[in-house]
């Protein structure tokens, strides 16, 4: 059970807690806001929501660059997020999950999603506010929730929803436990000590989170946004 939980959520031991918040306000997100036709998926990695959008849209257009860290086997174009080969307008939706903070020019490939969206599509992208530095060196950004509303309006997208995702204690509780991580290996990992801390650790930060979620020390934030004209 506890295994299929860890797989439904993508998660490792050291990162179920975040994988668990976001999958679950993603999913909500997606839900609400797309319910059919074509969707592109910027900087789609391995595809992680292959499966649930599998009958809801016509089309997931998995796009990602040929430098991808990640597995290339759900990848439909190898492009570029600047330049998604598509006339205009040919997407109902599109989806970009923790990919801007690695666009070194965040702003040309908001543009071009804009290009490829239809009018009124919507679009669900999602970015780090306080997190370390990964899929180096190729890491560029992190964004406040004033910073992506800004770029989205400033290229003529209304902004739907613009949601926080945590406050501090899952914050600073999920990157102690990846620091943590980097020690269990080993007789350590074989023992399993620190892996129950690690699971404790992520509990506890939840928990108090949900009592004081105090916003400003936010991990992520997720945006929502529509091509208004
Ligand atoms: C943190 S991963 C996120 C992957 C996936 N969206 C997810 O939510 O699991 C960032 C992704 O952005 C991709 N990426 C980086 N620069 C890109 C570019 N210029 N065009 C398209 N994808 C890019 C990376 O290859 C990687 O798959």
């Amino acid at each position: 059970m506890l295994k299929n939980f860890f797989k439904k959520n993508n998660a490792k031991i050291y990162n179920i807690l975040v994988w668990y918040i976001f999958n679950k306000e993603f999913k909500a997100l997606a839900e609400k806001y797309i319910k059919k036709g074509k969707l592109v998926d910027i900087g789609c990695g391995a595809k992680p929501y292959k499966t649930f959008f599998k009958d809801k849209v016509s089309e997931h257009v998995g796009i990602d660059h040929q430098d991808c860290l990640h597995s290339k086997d759900n990848i439909d174009i190898i492009g570029s997020a600047y330049e998604i080969p598509v006339e205009n307008a040919y997407f109902d939706n599109a989806i970009c999950t923790a990919v801007l903070e690695h666009l070194e020019e965040p702003d040309k490939a908001i543009k071009e999603a804009y290009r490829v969206l239809k009018k009124e599509g919507i679009a669900i992208y999602s970015a780090p506010f306080i997190w370390h530095l990964h899929e180096e060196p190729r890491d560029f950004y992190r964004y406040s929730k004033y910073g992506l509303r800004y770029l989205f309006e400033k290229n003529n997208f209304e902004v739907l929803e613009n949601i926080v995702l945590s406050g501090f204690w899952v914050t600073f509780g999920q990157l102690f436990v990846y620091y943590l991580n980097r020690f269990n290996k080993g007789i350590i990992r074989a023992i399993g000590i620190l892996t129950l801390i690690l699971l404790i650790i992520q509990l506890v930060a939840y928990v108090l989170d949900k009592i004081d979620k105090a916003e400003r020390w936010t991990w992520m934030n997720i945006i929502v946004v529509k091509k208004v004209k």
